[in-house]
């Protein structure tokens, strides 16, 4: 890929770029503009939204979601550096720990140091999110990365 892949802060103007991502991808759009732009990034190709990836906030914890890059541009290292910029910002923040719920991509997030973890163990403001409720099939891995030190 010769051209610049550059992640930036989410803009309100790029939800429906972001949106259409996500339904070629078959992930969830429930409940993500709730917290959308603040909690999302993008990656821009040639002023094309090609990539994102957000944060739930939900209590003193996060969910990371909508982790999703354009099929042509996947297996360049781009999913890894959203993720990445999500767990720094999920810090930053000041996030305990950050969960996902997957069906399709489980073997993708423990190289950034997520762990199986039980879902019924998550914390209940976690547990009330749409995607723990509605969105996500009981069948969907679960896996945390504690963020806090000590
Ligand atoms: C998952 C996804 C975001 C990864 O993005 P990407 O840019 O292709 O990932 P990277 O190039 O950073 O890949 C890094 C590594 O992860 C691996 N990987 C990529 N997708 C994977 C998946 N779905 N499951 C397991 N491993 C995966 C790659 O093989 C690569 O491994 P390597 O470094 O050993 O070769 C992308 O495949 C995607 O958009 N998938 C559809 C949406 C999805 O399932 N998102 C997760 C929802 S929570």
């Amino acid at each position: 890929v010769a051209e610049e892949l550059n992640l930036r802060p989410a803009r309100p103007g790029d939800l429906s770029a972001v949106r259409a991502l996500l339904e070629t991808a078959a992930l969830p759009l429930d409940g993500l503009e709730d917290q959308f732009p603040a909690a999302y990034v993008v990656a821009v190709s040639e002023g094309r939204v090609v990539g994102a990836a957000g944060v739930e906030t939900h209590g003193p914890d996060g969910l990371l979601r909508s982790v999703v890059v354009d099929s042509p541009l996947r297996g360049v290292g781009l999913g890894e550096r959203l993720a990445r910029d999500r767990i720094e910002w999920s810090r930053a923040q000041g996030l305990a720990s950050l969960w996902l719920l997957t069906t399709t991509a489980a073997g993708f997030f423990p190289r950034l140091g997520f762990l199986p973890a039980d879902r019924a163990s998550a914390p209940a403001l976690l547990r009330a999110s749409r995607e723990f409720t509605s969105a996500c099939p009981a069948s969907a891995a679960c896996q945390r990365l504690p963020l806090a030190a000590g």
